[in-house]
């Protein structure tokens, strides 16, 4: 089939060359024409595991195209809308300039029978009002919500866990036009739908809202853990030892309680806040009044992670040499946006500590969003004369691959935080260091 995608960000790149790899033609749309170039020789313009590979052999096989000429998608059967949603700098809400831009330019080219299917993070009641936008264009609106994890965002793509369509209803009914794009969606989606990946054609408003539950019930699993944390820091409980006892209980399962610093990145953070503000204008603020005390529960881990560090320090960072190890918010990826790995960074340098920091992937987006910082490719490198080291992001490299014998002959101070509960405690302490982890004793 003929698709186009029309943003080509983490979301729109990933979803293009995807696409073009189960057989698909694709023309994939930026306004930034550096984004394009990049894409269309072959290059991914962020870290992302196998983008690459998709896109050499899409563009080598002639099935995937990046311009930024809206022209070029005239004619697809199925547009995608993958732009971004960032946080308005004004509130907490979503910035739908993206997704209005992105119409304004469909309905420009759009024909009779196609279907626009958006894939963006929107608040509820967002694809009702584009719908409306569209209708005497011919074109039939679907949303079609993403669930890609950064690092993992090729085989979430190809292979997701599940598929949602929203579709337009009339008096609750799905209309025959809404029947028919989620037929036709299913056929783009074939090599899921052929091995019964739950299909689940729905309402708009259920599919919007699919998306940010699915995001606030993550960060409430990531921040109930990390609440424990809290009460195991002033009990002596430890929490990784928590988390695995409940997690045994595949009702609660294990997976995302992981305590540490918190999470961050661009989806989680500010979902949960465009929830809550989405919420309060519904007139349901107290509904997911919850999510407020998520959000700062995941804060003040932070704090925590700086408080660590000053005491490990005897009371101040001034002029200590503190280095950082990680800048991304998670493993497998360069993004450092809204990443509480560079807070914590950051602070400890407003401190008057001599902050350096390293990072397999990051280094470059942490050095234009912090350049105040010091930055350094080589681990080791970076860990030479430390009076105090920090683990922030759960690399391998620090994770697995750091010795702590190794790590003692480097630095200047046996010290070592462990900001995500990802260090083998025993092994550091056997070799010396004073080791605190977060909400472990
Ligand atoms: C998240 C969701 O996991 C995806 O399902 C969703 O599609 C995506 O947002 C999106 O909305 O586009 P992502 O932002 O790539 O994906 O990152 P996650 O793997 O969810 O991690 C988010 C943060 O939580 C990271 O900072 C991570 O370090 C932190 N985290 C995760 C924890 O602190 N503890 C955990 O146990 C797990």
């Amino acid at each position: 089939m003929k698709l186009s995608v029309i943003g080509c960000g983490y979301l729109g790149a990933v979803h293009a060359a995807a696409m073009a790899s189960i057989g698909h033609d694709v023309v994939g749309i930026d306004v930034d024409q550096r984004k394009v170039d990049a894409l269309a020789s072959g290059k991914a313009p962020f870290f992302e595991p196998g983008l690459e590979k998709l896109l050499e052999a899409g563009l080598a096989e002639g099935r995937l195209r990046f311009t930024t000429d809206i022209e070029q998608a005239r004619g697809s059967a199925v547009h995608f809308i993958g732009v971004g949603t960032p946080q308005r700098r004004d509130s907490s809400a979503a910035d739908l300039t993206f997704v209005h831009a992105a119409i304004d330019d469909l309905l420009r080219i759009v024909g009779e029978g196609e279907i626009i299917a958006g894939k963006s993070t929107v608040p509820v009641g967002t694809a009702a009002a584009l719908a409306e936008r569209i209708s005497g264009s011919g074109a039939v609106l679907v949303w079609n919500p993403e669930f890609l994890r950064e690092g993992w965002a090729v085989a979430d793509t190809i292979n997701p866990d599940r598929i949602v369509v929203g579709v337009p209803t009339e008096q609750g009914e799905r209309t025959l036009e809404g029947e028919h794009a989620a037929e036709v969606l299913r056929s783009v989606y074939h090599t899921a739908t052929a091995k019964d990946t739950p299909y689940i054609v729905t309402d708009f408003a259920t599919a919007e809202l699919v998306k940010v539950a699915a995001n606030a019930f993550l960060a409430t699993k990531i921040s109930f853990i990390n609440a424990m944390a809290e009460i195991a820091e002033v009990t002596g409980a430890d929490v990784t030892t928590l988390a695995d006892a409940i997690g045994h209980d595949d009702r609660i399962g294990r997976r995302f309680l992981g305590a540490g610093i918190g999470f961050g990145g661009g989806c989680l953070p500010k979902d949960i806040r465009a929830f809550a503000a989405r919420a309060e204008e519904l007139g349901k603020r107290e509904s997911v009044a919850f999510l407020r005390e998520i959000d700062d529960i995941n804060l003040r881990r932070r704090d925590r992670a700086v408080h660590l560090v000053v005491e490990a320090l005897g009371g101040s960072v001034f002029e200590k040499n503190v280095t950082v190890l990680g800048a991304a918010f998670k493993p497998h990826s360069d993004d450092i946006r809204d990443s509480p790995a560079l807070d914590v960074a950051t602070r400890l340098h407003g401190l008057g500590a001599h902050i350096t920091v390293t990072d397999p992937a990051a280094i470059d987006n942490a050095r234009r969003v912090s350049p105040q910082l010091r930055y350094v490719d080589d681990r080791d490198e970076a860990i030479r004369g430390a009076d105090l080291v920090i683990v922030v992001t759960e690399w391998d490299e620090y994770r697995r691959q750091l010795d702590p014998e190794h790590a003692a002959s480097l630095v200047a101070g046996k010290i070592v935080v462990d900001g995500r509960n990802c260090l083998d405690a025993q092994a550091w302490r056997a070799a010396g260091f004073a080791y605190y982890g977060m909400g472990r004793p």
